[in-house]
């Protein structure tokens, strides 16, 4: 396995901003830092370890699962931005709750708990693309799905179900993987339409396949909205709970930092996903949980995160009136409605590879973008579009976006 795992891009974007103390990075997925809780976190953290018997218990090992009132208050909430489906609480238990050390960790766990190397998972077309180095350090095949504007294709999706049960693949077929607010990288989000049709879909293929088809939501972005009202989860879909594998984080919507994500799992995976849990880590840090779960109860994430909405919806701005300045009438993009990204594409005859002139040429300006390529999975079946940008406004300030994106429109 450490062999056959390549290096993850994400690692190179990242450096490449540390040796370059004056690139404007539109790439890696840093957030805004003026909005980052400091004051509030040191208040809560202050009450914390002013207790000694609190503070001794966040400063010790804590459980595998996580801290039980954080799985509380997390259960309680995803329940709650779904509009507390009538007569479904049975699908947000605090039980099946488990915390984990980001979000990016249970994508791993997940993985890990359903794939075999050869086995297929099926991702959205593009996809976020530090899960497809999950992907192909574990040796698992991917096929893509292709997307329109409420989330994927269901017409692609049956089309791809189908050749898989053709050739006699579907066997190996064990998740569909969805990112499913604001997408990273297209911004899009998933209707709830799109999510009980899948549901619906892999469901139908699941007797050919032999076992259970899981929907994995990965619902990282799902707070960061600033715009339009977000469709329910795909646990809000009846009947949906022994299927959807759900997962969020408080990275984004309070603090990268503390990096403490979690999962609500169908319960077949439960043991597994625990055990493998045991393996990693035996639990995720304490005090960063402890952290969190303060901030929730005492209404700081809620406020903090109204000022977070704000700020990127102004940087969102700032970043498609740059757009529309300084790009050609070629270049193509979507309005965000939330997330940190604006997905661009170029005229096709334009290639913004790695390994590019145009990459180059744009960081010889000082500017990082992330190459539209990376977040496509190697799929034999279609040839990898290579024309279109991910360009984040999370890290770089209103100042920056503007001048990183004149540059841009120079390279062009
Ligand atoms: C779509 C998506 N999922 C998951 C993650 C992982 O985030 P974290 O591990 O901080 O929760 C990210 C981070 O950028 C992401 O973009």
């Amino acid at each position: 396995m450490g062999r056959r795992t390549a290096e993850p891009p994400i690692s190179w974007l990242m450096r490449i901003k540390l040796e370059r103390p004056r690139l404007i990075s539109l790439a890696a997925g840093f957030t805004d830092s003026p909005t980052l809780p400091v004051a509030g976190s040191r208040r809560l953290l202050n009450e914390l370890l002013g207790d000694a018997t609190l503070g001794q218990a966040a400063l010790q090992y804590g459980s595998t699962a996580g801290d039980d009132t954080l799985r509380k208050l997390t259960a309680r909430r995803i329940r709650q931005l779904d509009g507390s489906p009538r007569g479904q609480a049975g699908s947000y238990e605090a039980r099946r709750t488990v915390i984990s050390h980001g979000s990016q960790q249970f994508l791993y766990m997940a993985t890990e708990a359903l794939c075999d190397p050869g086995d297929i998972v099926l991702v959205e077309d593009p996809t976020y693309f530090v899960y497809l180095g999950i992907m192909q350090s574990r040796g698992v095949a991917g096929r893509g799905v292709r997307m329109t504007r409420d989330g994927i294709d269901l017409g692609h999706l049956e089309q791809v179900l189908e050749s898989l049960k053709r050739d006699g693949s579907l066997p190996r077929l064990k998740i569909l993987y969805l990112v499913s607010y604001h997408q990273n990288p297209t911004s899009r989000s998933t209707s709830l339409r799109v999510k009980a049709g899948a549901l619906e879909l892999l469901r139908r293929y699941e007797h050919a396949a032999g076992h259970p088809i899981y929907l994995m939501e990965d619902a990282a972005y799902r707070e960061l909205g600033f715009a339009g009202k977000p469709a329910p989860s795909a646990l809000a879909v009846k009947g949906a709970v022994d299927r959807v594998i759900y997962l969020g984080t408080y990275s984004k919507p309070f603090a990268t930092g503390v990096r403490v994500g979690f999962g609500i799992l169908p319960e077949e995976l439960l043991t597994p996903v625990l055990r493998i849990k045991g393996n990693h880590d035996f639990g995720t840090s304490n005090l960063p949980q402890q952290l969190v779960s303060r901030s929730l109860a005492s209404g700081l994430y809620e406020k903090n995160l109204a000022r977070v909405q704000r700020r990127y919806r102004a940087k969102a701005k700032a970043m498609t009136d740059a757009m529309g300045e300084h790009l050609p009438e070629s270049a193509q993009w979507e309005q965000p409605e939330g997330g940190l990204n604006v997905w661009a594409a170029m005229p096709r005859k334009v290639n913004t590879g790695m390994k590019s002139n145009f990459f180059k040429k744009v960081l010889d300006r000082n500017v990082l973008y992330v190459p539209g390529g990376l977040c496509y999975v190697d799929d034999p079946t279609r040839a990898k579009p290579g024309h279109e940008m991910r360009l984040s406004f999370g890290a770089a300030t209103e100042d920056e976006i503007r001048e990183g994106i004149r540059r841009l429109g120079q390279a062009i």
